[in-house]
C-alpha cells in the first residue's frame, strides 16, 4: 500500500495561529487531527474544499486524561499502512495571569503552568509512546516563544513555562538520536503575531507589565508579523527534509 498520509495533530486549532496552521497545513493527503474547547464551524467551513481529511475536537486539554484522550482519538483515525508522516504541534497557549509573581490566586498560576508546560509534555510522551517504532517521518514542534530567553517583567510563568519547552526539546533531541526510527523534535518561536493573545497582552494594566506601551506601539506602527504568514513558513518547515531536531528556531531562522 503507498504511503502517502500526512497526519497534523493540532491543539488550539480554534483560532490565531494553530488555525492559521491547520489552513496552511491542509490540502491533498493531508489528515487534520484539530483540537481545542471552542466549536470549530467557522475552521470546518474555510477547510471545505481544501481536499484534507479533518478530525474536529472540542477538548480541553486541562481535563485529567486529555493527553491520552486526545491520542486515542487520533488512533481511531491513522491507518498506520498508509501514514508517510504523523506531526504533533503543541500550539495551544495562554497568557494569564500577568502580573508580578505573588499577586495572583495560585490557582491560575497552576492553571498556566499546567496548560503550557504539563500538557505539551505530557501530548509528546503519548505520541513517543504511540509512533516512536512507526517506520515514517514522525515529528513534534513546540510553540514557544522570544519570552522563554527574555525576562519580561509580569511574565513570570510564561517566560519560566517556554524556556522549559525549549529544555525539553533539546533533551529530547538528544534522546531521539540513540533510537532507531527517531522522532525529530523543534521549538518554534513565532515571534509577536496578530491573534487574540496580542490583544490581551495590549489590554493589561502597565502596573502588571510596564512593557505594555511598547506593544501597543508596535501594533499601531505595524511592526508585529501576520499570524497566517508565519504560519505558512512553518508549514513549509515541517513538509520538508531539513527539520533540525533538538533546536530552537525562531521566525527569523526560516
Ligand atoms: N500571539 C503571539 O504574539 C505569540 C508570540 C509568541 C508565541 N505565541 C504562542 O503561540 C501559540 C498560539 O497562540 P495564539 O497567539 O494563537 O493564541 P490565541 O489566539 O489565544 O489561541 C490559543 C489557542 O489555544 C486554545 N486553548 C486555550 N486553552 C485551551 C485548553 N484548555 N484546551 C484546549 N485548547 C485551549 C484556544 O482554543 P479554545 O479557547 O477554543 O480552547 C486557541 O485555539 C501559544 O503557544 C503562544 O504562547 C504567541
Amino acid at each position: 500500500m503507498n504511503r502517502i498520509k500526512k497526519h497534523y495533530i493540532i491543539t488550539g486549532a480554534s483560532r490565531g495561529f494553530g488555525k492559521d496552521l491547520a489552513l496552511a497545513l491542509s490540502g491533498e493527503n493531508s489528515v487534520l487531527h484539530l483540537f481545542a474547547r471552542s466549536n470549530m464551524d467557522a475552521l470546518r467551513k474555510e477547510l471545505r474544499k481544501s481536499g484534507s481529511e479533518v478530525y474536529f475536537t472540542e477538548l480541553d486539554l486541562l481535563e485529567k486524561d486529555a493527553p491520552k484522550e486526545l491520542m486515542a482519538q487520533v488512533e481511531r483515525n491513522v491507518n498506520r499502512s498508509e501514514t508517510e508522516r504523523i506531526v504533533l504541534i503543541n500550539n495551544a497557549g495562554m497568557l494569564e495571569p500577568v502580573g508580578p509573581a505573588g499577586k495572583h490566586d495560585g490557582d491560575l498560576f497552576r492553571k498556566h503552568l499546567e496548560l503550557n508546560f504539563v500538557v505539551p509534555i505530557a501530548l509528546t510522551h503519548v505520541f513517543i509512546e504511540a509512533c516512536q517504532k512507526e517506520p515514517c517521518h514522525k515529528r513534534v514542534v513546540m510553540v514557544s516563544s522570544g519570552a522563554a530567553d527574555k525576562p519580561y517583567y509580569g511574565w513570570s510563568h510564561y517566560c519560566s513555562s517556554k524556556a522549559g519547552l525549549n529544555m525539553f526539546v533539546k533533551v529530547m533531541g538528544l534522546e531521539q538520536e540513540q533510537q532507531p526510527d527517531p522522532i525529530e523534535v523543534m521549538a518554534f518561536n513565532p515571534g509577536r503575531i496578530d491573534t487574540q493573545m496580542q490583544e490581551i497582552i495590549r489590554n493589561t494594566s502597565e502596573e502588571d507589565f510596564p512593557m505594555v506601551n511598547d506593544f501597543i506601539n508596535a501594533f499601531k506602527e505595524g511592526k508585529i508579523g501576520e499570524s497566517a504568514e508565519i504560519a505558512q513558513r512553518l508549514a513549509r518547515r515541517i513538509q520538508s527534509d531539513y527539520f533540525p531536531s533538538g533546536k530552537i528556531l525562531s521566525h527569523r531562522d526560516i
